[in-house]
């Protein structure tokens, strides 16, 4: 990529941030809320670091009208935030309970009285606990239960809010809650896995429908966690490895979604690994559902942290070609890699090859270990040279023909980081938990500008 001093977005390009419910709400068992597999999972011993629980989060759920006020001062034109299923329907289908309704009636007409527009996330990996008990995702039914859910709620605000993502991020919520066990519910079962991504993917196209029947003005889109992946060399096992790992993260959602049913490799992979119990792999698949799941949508979301560079197990290093690709020094305190190139390709990769009718990058951002200076100001400069270098990148991706209509930094503020409790701080704004005290970082002002301009400029190339 050229090096660019600034860069300007198109008028009406959508400056947000994104949180979502179990990791900012807290008030787990308030007012009528139902318990959630998030909920469940926290409270077992030694599944989340430090014991840590989303029980109080940030306490937004009593705290949003602050959080609102923080919002506007940032200058954001939209804040993407979930809704706790469990909070609306108690025991996920049947019984609705009023102050949940209420509860996030009242947050989107605060945002809009703000100048702020909702996207509402239906689904960031809370499910009430009951249905979970029923089967959870791998049962075909809590996508039925799901269908319900999006008509009560878009029934509810589709008066207001005319931009809905049904999932966050299916892939997390099948392979590492039912297969890798890192996030609830705890399972370690490709069976279980595979049919849940199946029945997230279902239920995201069941829903649709009914979500535009409520709202006739709605967009509608589905927001997938998605990472170019590099060979690590140019050696043939090694480039195979990398186009598996790709169908098994990005290929497997983006191609039903796209209407080109699952990748015949991966397919194919998941039934050779998984030999004669999974020969009969995919019985979970039935008619019309592929047609279902290939309903058209208004936009993808996308969220990218980083690249991810594959390396062969089947073939002993030395046997490689030599190592070409290198990780950039200087992870996220997640360990991952800053590698903005990665976006730009991945932008141009979604547009050129499957044309879906807008993007937005619905989470982008990185854990950094912050530290309240002598000042009382959070000086986190490692923060806005990640965003900074990340919002260039799409820029660039905008100015090759991509439609990238609007960009959500993760996170608003400081949260619960799932498996990590609180000890990874993504948020422009930081929290001081026993105090619940808001301040805003030097992101947050960074961002504020550039929300303000419609402007990224990058100093460190000028
Ligand atoms: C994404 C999740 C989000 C947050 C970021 C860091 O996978 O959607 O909730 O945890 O990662």
């Amino acid at each position: 990529m050229p090096a660019s001093t600034s860069a300007t977005f198109p008028p009406g390009f959508i400056w947000g941030a994104a949180t979502s419910s179990y990791q900012i709400e807290g008030a787990w068992n308030e007012d009528g809320k139902g318990e959630s597999i998030w909920d469940r999972f926290s409270h077992t011993p030694g599944k989340v670091a430090n014991g840590d629980t989303g029980d109080i989060a940030c306490d937004h759920y009593h705290r949003w009208r602050k959080d609102v006020a923080w919002m506007k001062e940032l200058g954001l034109n939209a804040y993407r935030f979930s809704v706790s299923w469990a909070r609306l329907l108690p025991r996920g289908r049947g019984q609705v309970n009023p102050a949940g309704v209420d509860f996030y009636s009242r947050l989107v007409d605060a945002l809009l009285e703000a100048g702020i527009e909702p996207f509402v996330t239906l689904y960031h990996w809370d499910l009430p606990q009951a249905l979970q008990d029923g089967g959870g995702w791998p049962a075909r039914v809590t996508a039925e239960a799901f269908v319900e859910y999006a008509d009560l709620l878009s029934g509810t605000l589709g008066d207001r809010v005319t931009h809905w993502i049904t999932f966050n991020e299916p892939y997390v919520s099948a392979i590492v809650g039912y297969l890798e066990g890192r996030h609830a519910p705890g399972h370690t079962d490709l069976d279980e896995a595979l049919a849940a991504a199946h029945h997230l993917l279902l239920a995201h196209g069941w829903s649709i429908p009914v979500i535009r029947r409520n709202c006739v003005r709605a967009e509608v889109g589905i927001t997938l966690n998605l990472s170019p992946h590099t060979p690590a060399s140019p050696s043939t096992a090694d480039r195979a490895a990398a186009w598996q790992r790709d169908g098994i993260l990005n290929r497997w959602f983006l191609d039903p979604i796209a209407a080109r049913g699952y990748p015949a490799d991966i397919v194919q992979h998941y039934g050779q690994h998984y030999g004669q119990h999974y020969g009969h792999a995919m019985d979970f698949v039935e008619a019309d559902d592929l047609d279902a799941i290939a309903v058209p949508i208004d936009f993808l979301g996308v969220n990218y942290y980083c690249r991810s560079v594959v390396r062969s197990s089947a073939v002993p290093e030395d046997e490689n070609a030599r190592r070409t690709v290198f990780l950039n020094p200087n992870p996220t305190e997640m360990g991952w890699e800053v590698y903005p190139a990665g976006l730009h390709d991945l932008l141009g990769r979604l547009h050129f090859d499957y044309r879906f009718p807008a993007l937005y990058i619905t989470e982008n951002g990185a854990a950094y270990r912050d530290r309240i200076g002598d000042s009382g100001q959070v000086e986190d400069l490692l923060r806005i040279k990640y965003l900074k270098e990340h919002l260039m990148a799409a820029a660039q991706a905008i100015a090759a023909g991509v439609p990238l209509r609007g960009y959500f930094a993760w996170s608003l503020m400081d949260n619960f980081e799932w498996a990590h409790g609180y000890s990874k701080r993504f948020g422009l704004i930081h929290v001081d938990y026993p105090s619940q005290r808001r301040i805003p970082k030097a992101s947050a002002y960074w961002y504020r500008q550039v929300i303000a301009a419609n402007t990224v400029v990058d100093y460190s190339t000028s």
